[in-house]
């Protein structure tokens, strides 16, 4: 039985629950635990928690004052015997039966730095190439011509080819993007990241070709918004809203009046700004008839939407964008968004992971000095078995401390994690 007393009513043997106020109040870095000695009761009293539930089923109960009259205090008692009260705090414990998974080896840091000289020349050219074909397209279909995607067949290869070799250089170099050319490098962006992703899904590579093409098709349709409400700086009013949401049909229709288009281009074009919720546009379709190449597209869409540095925003790191997609409910298909984290090999911000020195921390960034490394914060000691002082490290940095595994923040009693982690964040650390 559950019971909230206040800490001057706390006696060894009683087994803590929960306490009062948030983590950061309290001495101890979990909040279920026996009491062992008059110690721990001191530290509890002192801090700024003024009541704990004690659960009573797991240790001493509470008792009440004619009941302390009426029955003399247990001596030394042997449910409260030092060697039984480890025990019993130790399964209280319960370390995580195994972790969740090992933390994926950085597999895009394969190169040497004369190979990734080599590699970002090249992808600085399919990107040059691309953006110029894209654009070539976008006219045709500006001036109400029919497409020919055949032309973007080679470019499609050639992204494919350095996605493969390393996602993050010619994801890096796309990044970056003026207002004039947005459209058309985003397009480069999203195939690049629609390939990566598929990889990663392990679709075979006869369907990489239709997949890529698809992410260098699906915003089309946007020829037809002038350029006025593309690049208007305030707030768009209803009708210029629905000029925006009707780009994926007005796509769509380019596309399939257009010669050797694939269905999976079609689709994607036109359903790329549905939500799984079903209050995306243009259709408001929901979950069930959403394919699984439009639940990627979503997802590669928003990505490189957040994360493109334009000359008029601060975009949001790559770990921030993950945080801040994985938070977002209705949007995305959640399995899919997982698969994307995993392709990207970015842990997003508020990773619990698991350093050596057996340190508990939370990523809170990247590393400037390795795109697929993070910075963390470190706050637990499991060793020393108590909170240490928050210390932010960057994991990329040569001789750094080392990563050891994601954890799942459940196994470690962190029931409210999501409120933990925004109060970790605001937290002063050293660094
Ligand atoms: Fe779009
Ligand atoms: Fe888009």
């Amino acid at each position: 039985m559950l019971r909230k007393i206040r800490t001057n009513q706390l006696e060894p043997g009683m087994f803590i629950h929960s306490m009062e106020g948030s983590w950061f109040d309290h001495p101890f870095w979990r909040s279920r635990f026996l009491l062992n000695d008059r110690e721990q009761i001191e530290q509890i009293v002192s801090s700024d928690v003024e009541r704990v539930t004690i659960d009573e089923s797991r240790g001493k109960k509470l008792l009440l004052s004619s009941e302390t009259v009426a029955q003399p205090r247990p001596a030394k008692a042997s449910a409260c015997s030092p060697k039984s009260a480890r025990l019993q705090e130790l399964s209280a414990l319960a370390r995580p039966r195994s972790y969740l998974r090992e933390v994926a080896k950085p597999v895009f840091n394969r190169l040497s730095p004369r190979e990734r000289a080599a590699e970002v020349r090249k992808a600085t050219g399919t990107i040059k190439r691309s953006r110029a074909a894209v654009m070539a397209l976008f006219e045709d279909a500006r001036l109400g011509n029919s497409v020919k995607s055949r032309k973007l067949a080679p470019l499609v290869k050639q992204i494919s080819r350095s996605v493969n070799v390393d996602p993050t250089i010619i994801l890096n170099i796309a990044r970056i993007k003026s207002k004039d050319e947005y459209t058309y490098l985003h397009s480069v962006s999203v195939c690049a990241l629609m390939v990566n992703l598929a990889r990663k899904m392990g679709f075979p590579e006869q369907q990489m070709h239709d997949i890529g093409m698809a992410g260098l098709l699906h915003d089309v349709g946007k020829t037809s918004i002038p350029a006025s409400i593309l690049s208007k700086p305030g707030k768009l009013d209803e009708s210029e809203w629905n000029i925006i949401r009707n780009h994926p049909q007005r796509g769509h229709d380019i596309l399939a009046a257009s010669e050797g288009v694939s269905n999976i281009a079609l689709e994607v074009c036109l359903r790329h700004h549905e939500k799984m919720d079903g209050t995306g546009y243009p259709g408001k379709i929901s979950a069930d008839n959403l394919s699984i190449f439009t639940r990627m597209s979503t997802i590669c869409d928003v990505y490189d939407a957040i994360t493109s540095q334009r000359s008029y925003n601060t975009p949001l790191s790559a770990s921030e964008a993950l945080a801040e997609m994985q938070s977002w409910s209705g949007h995305f298909d959640q399995l899919i968004l997982r698969d994307f984290v995993d392709s990207l090999g970015i842990l997003p911000v508020g990773t619990l992971v698991r350093l050596d020195q057996d340190e508990l921390a939370m990523v809170i960034g990247e590393s400037p000095s390795n795109y697929s490394a993070p910075i963390v914060r470190s706050f637990l000691s499991l060793e020393k078995d108590r909170k240490i002082v928050p210390k932010d490290i960057d994991i990329g940095r040569k001789r750094s401390r080392k990563l050891l595994a994601i954890e799942d923040p459940e196994d470690w009693g962190f029931s409210d994690w999501t409120s933990f982690s925004a109060e970790l964040l605001s937290k002063p650390a050293a660094t």
